[in-house]
């Protein structure tokens, strides 16, 4: 039997990018599975080619995380699919959208105002809105995605770093307050992934530097970080719950 067979996962921010790789993977493993996005077109078309390579359903739905409506809707779209949710993959950021590096000073309120409400408060009301759901189920799986730089610091993206940071204490918090209804919740700290986005925020020799620090000398690609994801989403990490795990190719030591 597949990891996720007969569940139903939710995956924000999986229209596209590394939340793409997790939405695809979750469904080879067996699961229904709710993508959740601002990006219409690529979500709509990713729950069309899943759900046309048959096994469990697939669907879309927009969702901007920062909003309270647009995440229950989301919810309810999850449990429209099989009935129930069992697993929230708070993946959704602005990662790609930070742009240029700016320094911590030139970072304007709006700016850091912004990169907290999608970053932090939706991985907050992601799980606000699923908590009531895998309460009344007893189980749930909520794994959130975090970042290296939390334990590294990075130049360029002080409201980034500080964001992910947040979201390591949250998951910590979150797993203290849902542990006695079932419900684990954990991370995955992501080292710097050569993807688009990445090469689109740093240069080619920014990226090749990443690799030569890790004790894996290489390119860290998506499909590193799923097997990661699947074994917090899955039965075989229940007894694991407010860890962050690192996936980084022996970068960061904890
Ligand atoms: N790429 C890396 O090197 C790296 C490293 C560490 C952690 N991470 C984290 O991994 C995750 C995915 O990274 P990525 O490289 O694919 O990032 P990305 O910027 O390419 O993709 C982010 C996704 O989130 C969606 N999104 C943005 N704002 C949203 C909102 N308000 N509501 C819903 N969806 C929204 C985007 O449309 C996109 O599909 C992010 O949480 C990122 O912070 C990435």
């Amino acid at each position: 039997m597949s990891a996720l067979e007969g569940k139903t996962a939710i995956v924000t921010g999986g229209a596209a990018g590394i939340g793409a790789v997790y939405a695809r993977a979750a469904h080879d493993a067996g699961a229904c599975v709710l993508i959740a996005d601002v990006m219409c077109q690529q979500g709509e078309a990713l729950a069309a080619e899943l759900t046309s390579a048959g096994g469990a359903p697939a669907a879309f739905v927009q969702t901007d995380v920062s909003r309270e409506e647009d995440v229950v809707r989301m919810v309810e779209a999850a449990a429209h699919l099989d009935g129930t949710v069992d697993v929230l993959i708070n993946n959704a950021a602005i990662y790609q959208g930070l742009g240029k590096k700016k320094s911590f000073d030139e970072i304007t309120p709006e700016e850091w105002d912004r990169v907290m409400a999608v970053n932090v408060r939706g991985v907050w009301l992601c799980a606000k809105a699923v908590a009531p759901v895998m309460r009344a189920q007893g189980r749930g799986k909520i794994v959130n995605i975090a970042s290296v730089v939390d334990h590294m610091g990075a130049a360029g993206f002080a409201h980034y770093v500080a964001s992910k940071a947040a979201v390591g204490g949250l998951t910590r918090a979150l797993a203290r307050e849902l542990g006695g209804d079932g419900v684990t919740v954990n991370a995955v700290a992501p080292g710097l992934v050569a993807n688009e986005s990445s090469l689109q925020l740093n240069d080619r020799a920014y990226v090749g530097m990443a690799s030569q620090s890790r004790a894996l000398h290489r390119e860290m690609a998506p499909r590193d970080l799923v097997g990661a994801v699947l074994f917090l989403s899955s039965p075989a990490s229940d007894f694991i719950t407010g860890q962050t795990l690192i996936v980084d190719g022996g970068g960061v030591f904890r």
